[in-house]
């Protein structure tokens, strides 16, 4: 366990380096200075979003612009290969992929690996290939509507610390030498702002590639802090969400997931949003979409309802963010028989049973300095859905036990 978080440690600080490291200028005609260039890899290795039952998506980096795939298939065979389209176009060219495997058996193990051919360049309208990359063979498992268990561990507030990824799941994320979660949740404010790629590898996807996410799938869901700096309208090119929306909800075994965005903590008027934020309307557009939400089968028929926000309408301080998403979001969610509320945001750690305000408990996880920062862990069964939420000491820092309700 040690040896695992040293070498992602070290594998962390070459990357520093090398990304530190001066490019030389290509000189046409001339054998005595050659590029100080690495050859093509990848940035981030793949990583799962969006699962279904039939299918997921398969998300990586690579460092050149290239034509890249994924070879899959269920059992131990990769038989199959998918890429991404766009416009009768595969998709070529380009260091992002996110590439949707669709077909897929439910409740079925699947291997795969990702390939990419650098691309060095157009003579015309012909290609010139360069050399071809491929990762090691990854396995994942698709859920099925059957399952009747599920377990996941949620962050939250990790705030520029990629060290906490690690250090919370090495140390609470096994039972023996097995992963005990089905399924990974960042609940906001992975970041203090957002400057670059180069820090979303670093802060995000490589500590989780490292430990789970070429195999277990993850989301994450925007905090306050996602919607500061440079790079926060990019985020979404990195990820995949239903409909490319951050608001949303899935079903994984008896739960059924709501995801809202709690948007800024301020006006939206506030001098420090440079008058680019419109949190107040986007906020109006969930609520629209909640009360729809609340009415379907999957919501109606769940055995149990979870809602993740960063920011919890309750318990969460009186700035704006907090009192709009109370005043848009809390009467419907009161109507809606929630089971559980899962947040962030406060960096205090703190469980809130039902109240006259919210009539479904609350749980809030903290951090991010040692001492405060906590792993949520739910485990559903149809039955019963448990949360243990562990302080980063091992310390348990707060308990629910729901009740399968009749509705
Ligand atoms: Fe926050």
């Amino acid at each position: 366990m040690i040896s695992d978080r040293r070498s992602f440690l070290e594998k962390m600080s070459q990357i520093g380096a090398l990304s530190l490291l001066p490019v030389a200028p290509v000189l046409a005609n001339s054998t005595d200075t050659l590029p100080i260039e690495e050859n093509n890899h990848f940035v981030a290795d793949p990583y799962l979003q969006n699962p279904g039952n039939d299918e997921i998506t398969i998300v990586f980096i690579t460092s050149k612009n290239s034509f890249s795939w994924v070879e899959y298939g269920s059992g131990t065979y990769t038989s199959k290969r998918e890429f991404g389209y766009n416009n009768g176009l595969i998709e070529a060219n380009n260091r992002v992929n996110k590439i949707t495997l669709s077909n897929l058996k439910p409740g079925t193990e699947h291997k795969y690996k990702v390939v990419s051919t650098e691309i060095l360049g157009y003579k015309g309208s012909k290609v010139e290939f360069g050399e071809t990359i491929s990762s090691p063979l990854y396995g994942f498992k698709t859920p099925s509507s059957g399952d009747e268990e599920f377990k996941m561990v949620i962050f939250n507030d990790i705030h520029d610390r990629p060290q906490i990824i690690p250090q919370l799941l090495y140390r609470h994320g096994y039972t023996g030498n097995k992963r005990d979660y089905d399924f990974v949740v960042f609940n906001g404010d992975c970041f203090d702002w957002v400057t670059s790629e180069q820090q979303m590898v670093d802060h995000l996807l490589k500590p989780s590639t490292d430990v789970f996410a070429s195999e277990i799938p993850f989301i994450l869901t925007q905090g306050n802090h996602e919607c500061r700096g440079s790079f926060s309208r990019r985020i979404p090119e990195y990820f995949s969400y239903p409909e490319n929306k951050y608001y949303y909800s899935f079903t994984r075994g008896p739960v059924h997931f709501l995801i809202l965005d709690s948007g800024e903590d301020k006006t939206d008027d506030s001098v420090e949003y440079g008058g680019l934020s419109a949190f107040d309307r986007y906020r109006e557009i969930q609520k629209k979409w909640l009360e729809k939400e609340i009415e379907t089968e999957a919501f109606k028929k769940a055995a149990f309802r979870v809602l993740l926000i960063h920011i919890s309408p309750w318990h969460s301080g009186d700035w704006h963010g907090t009192m709009h998403c109370r005043e848009v979001f809390g009467p419907v969610l009161n109507k809606a028989k929630i089971d559980v509320q899962i947040s962030g945001h406060t960096h205090r750690y703190a469980t809130h049973e039902a109240d006259s305000t919210h009539n479904f408990p609350i749980m809030i996880g903290g951090g991010p300095l040692e001492g405060n920062r906590t792993l949520i862990k739910l485990h559903a069964t149809s039955k019963e859905l448990n949360l243990k939420m562990i302080r980063d000491d091992g310390e348990l820092a707060g308990k629910l036990t729901i009740q399968k309700k009749s509705r």
